[in-house]
Formats: C-alpha cells, sequence, structure tokens
C-alpha cells in the first residue's frame, strides 16, 4: 500500500515528494531538533541534505520497500511541510519503527500527536498491524510526552548513539489491542 492523505484537525499529512526538499532544509537543519536524533544523521547538515534524503526515500519506495512517509502541511497555509513522519512496520523494531520531527515554530502546540493518532489509526485500523516499537533518547522529554500521549507503553532500554551525546535510549511498544481500546473502537 502506498502512504495515504490523511486529514486530521489542523493538518494534512500526505506522501513526501521531491518538492518538499527546500522546505525540509529549511526546517531540519537545526541543531535544537538534531541534537535528539541518532548519529546516523549527518551534522553539520549539508546543503543537499534534505534532497539527498528525499531521493534516497523516494528510491526505497519505488525498490518495494514498506516505508510510508508523510510530511506535515498546516491546513490553510500555503502547503509547506513543516514535519515528518517516518514509518516503517514491518522493519526489525530493535531501533524502532518510526521516526518523527516538526520545525521548532510549532513545538507544543499538540501538533505532533494529532497526527502520530492518525498514524497509529492507520497502522491498527488499516494496515491491520497487532503491535510495532518506537524509540527515544532518554532526554528527550517532549517525544517520551508524544509517545505517552498517543498509547505507548516503555518496554526497556537500550543502547543508541544520539548527536546530543547521549548513548541511551527508552524502546516503547504500540500495541493494536491497547490502542483500540483507548480510542473506543471494537477490534474486528
Ligand atoms: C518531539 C516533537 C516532534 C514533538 O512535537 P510537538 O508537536 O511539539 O508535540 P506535542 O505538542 O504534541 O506534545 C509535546 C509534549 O511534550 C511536552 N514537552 C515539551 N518539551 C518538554 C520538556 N522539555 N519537558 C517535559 N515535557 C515537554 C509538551 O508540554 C507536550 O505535552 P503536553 O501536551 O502534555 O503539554 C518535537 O519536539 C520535535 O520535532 N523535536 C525534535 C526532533 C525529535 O525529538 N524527534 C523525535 C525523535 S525520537
Amino acid at each position: 500500500m502506498q502512504t495515504p492523505v490523511i486529514d486530521t484537525e489542523r493538518l494534512i499529512l500526505r506522501p513526501l515528494a521531491l518538492s518538499d526538499a527546500p522546505a525540509i532544509q529549511r526546517h531540519f537543519d537545526n541543531w535544537n531538533i538534531i541534537r535528539h536524533l541518532a548519529a546516523v544523521v549527518p551534522w553539520p547538515y549539508p546543503a543537499d541534505g534534505a534532497e539527498t534524503f528525499v531521493r534516497q526515500q523516494l528510491e526505497k519506495v519505488s525498490a518495494g520497500e514498506e516505508i510510508y512517509l508523510w510530511v506535515l502541511v498546516p491546513r490553510g497555509g500555503d502547503g509547506e511541510a513543516i514535519g515528518i513522519i517516518h514509518f516503517r512496520p514491518r522493519a526489525d523494531g530493535r531501533k524502532g519503527n518510526r521516526g518523527f520531527w516538526l520545525a521548532e515554530p510549532y513545538w507544543n502546540r499538540g501538533l505532533m500527536t494529532e497526527a502520530i493518532t492518525a498514524v497509529n489509526d492507520f497502522a491498527f485500523r488499516t494496515l491491520g498491524l497487532d503491535h510495532f516499537f518506537v524509540c527515544n533518547a532518554v532526554s528527550n522529554a517532549a517525544s517520551r510526552r508524544v509517545k505517552r500521549k498517543t498509547g505507548a507503553e516503555f518496554v526497556g532500554f537500550i543502547e543508541l548513539a544520539h548527536h546530543g551525546g547521549e548513548s541511551k535510549s527508552e524502546k516503547w511498544i504500540v500495541r493494536r489491542e491497547s490502542w483500540l481500546r483507548a480510542r473506543q473502537i471494537e477490534p474486528d
């Protein structure tokens, strides 16, 4: 299945496109975002970092890998991407199956919680997954809070190098049964 367009109250989640690269470059080239991410992300962020990322991801999708890649776009705006959710539900979940970031001017308005709620509905109701895993650096309170607000249950710690110097990550599981129960939806 291809990445679907999903509408939420304040956002449109639409599939990542090459034309999103300039907006991603502008918002993502920010230490306040990158310091929370795994050390595989290049830093200093190269001038063509976003374009390279988008091309690589779209190639993986064309090659048939099951990756769902949404850009987050505010409703009623100019269509510019302000964040990304990256979901590989059936990949080995050792380091988590999902990643996300949001442009700093938009933080702490509940936007990522709103987007992840919609993506969880997609994961469990459309894809019919049983569970998946997510991770964050131990110091990443905002990411932990989004996870707690969207049904994640703490599993334990894993070793994962982050740009901020941390090597410890929290690992969480998100389960279909508890998600549907919390959403008051009867399992099929
Ligand atoms: C993580 C991130 C996507 C959250 O997006 P967001 O739209 O601001 O998230 P929300 O507004 O839905 O929720 C954030 C919650 O964290 C809380 N929070 C934010 N900073 C916090 C801090 N330093 N300490 C404790 N709680 C904090 C907010 O108060 C909010 O909780 P509340 O709704 O109970 O008040 C955004 O901060 C980001 O892009 N960070 C950098 C990249 C990143 O860390 N990605 C995840 C890697 S695992």
